[in-house]
């Protein structure tokens, strides 16, 4: 079928099932712009709390369509690639955590959403890039376990000293391949071009950043800003909306090693039979489902 009668018969299914399309800001253009709605994961989730459909496609990775899931365990929620993963969610296993538990009985574990919902169901509460900090400074206990991210878990250690904050050492594979010689290379090459990047590279590539925050808070500093150059660093993915906000505004790849094959591998053809057949469907189960949404609603509680 060619692209455009792809992206009609898309638009006429889901209008025809009542279905709502979630987008996360690293997709490809034609599913950013085919979906109702695109964002960051925290706003993700917080869309996912509010809306009426009964039929919720989510085109992202697994671990995102689970927290939808997670916070509408009634409603049909599908991924159209069951295979769309993280390698980052899955460094850290529930039984991990537990035995970090068992050893630290006074400490909170905060795990960020790129984690399955079986590890946030062992966990104290969530957050995302965008609240990380927020969220630390809040909980309860001087003492923190930081899951899975080590890069995240230093960036909000560097921003609440109070806390000791122990680190998972998961990574993202695709930002913790940034380098800071690299990240250097760029800055003298385009001299006083502001750097933004995101808190899952490491420490060495965001001290040298102009500003560091999720994919939805770089779209919204470049929004505000003045500035016609920006160096981007966090996935490929983020330069469709930021082109298409900003026509007039020129945007540089940090490194071109900024590409997540996981949240490319969602295409037309996969959002269109995901449609056609109402599957694949995301099914947790209910022990689990129960303190994953406990961990996700304690977060979504404290925005
Ligand atoms: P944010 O959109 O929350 O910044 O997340 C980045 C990410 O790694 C998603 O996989
Ligand atoms: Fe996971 Fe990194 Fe891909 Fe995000 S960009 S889905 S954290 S591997």
């Amino acid at each position: 079928m060619e692209r455009s009668q792809m992206i009609e018969e898309i638009l006429r299914l889901k209008r025809e099932k009542g279905a709502l399309i979630l987008a996360h800001n690293y997709q490809i253009g034609d599913i950013q712009d085919i979906a109702d709605f695109v964002g960051d994961s925290l706003q993700l989730a917080k869309k996912a709390t509010e809306i009426d459909e009964d039929l919720l496609i989510f085109c992202g990775v697994r671990f995102m369509a689970e927290s939808a899931k997670l916070l509408n365990p009634h409603k049909k929620v599908i991924l159209p690639r069951l295979d769309a993963g993280c390698p980052m969610a899955d460094m850290v296993t529930s039984e991990g955590i537990e035995a970090y538990k068992n050893d630290h009985p006074g400490a909170w574990v905060v795990t960020y959403v790129n984690s399955s919902a079986a590890v946030k169901s062992v966990s104290d509460i969530c957050c995302t890039s965008s609240n990380a900090v927020e969220i630390v400074k809040g909980v309860a206990s001087e003492e923190i376990l930081f899951a899975p991210d080590r890069n995240l878990g230093s960036f909000v250690q560097e921003q609440v000293s109070e806390k000791q904050i122990s680190r998972w050492d998961g990574f993202c594979p695709v930002h913790d391949r940034v380098t800071g010689m690299e990240t250097r290379r760029m800055k003298e090459k385009f001299p006083g071009v502001e750097l933004l990047v995101h808190p899952e590279c490491r420490s060495e590539v965001f001290h040298q950043a102009d500003y560091v925050g999720s994919t939805s808070q770089i779209l919204e500093f470049v929004r505000k800003s003045p500035g016609e150059r920006f160096i981007i660093g966090t996935e490929e993915g983020i330069l469709h909306t930021l082109k298409k906000e900003n026509p007039h505004k020129e945007f540089i790849l940090l490194s071109e090693k900024l590409v997540c094959k996981d949240m490319k591998k969602i295409g037309l053809a996969d959002l269109l039979e995901a449609l056609q057949t109402e599957g694949p469907e995301i099914n947790l189960d209910q022990r689990v489902a129960k303190g994953g949404v406990r961990a996700l609603e304690r977060m979504l509680g404290d925005q």
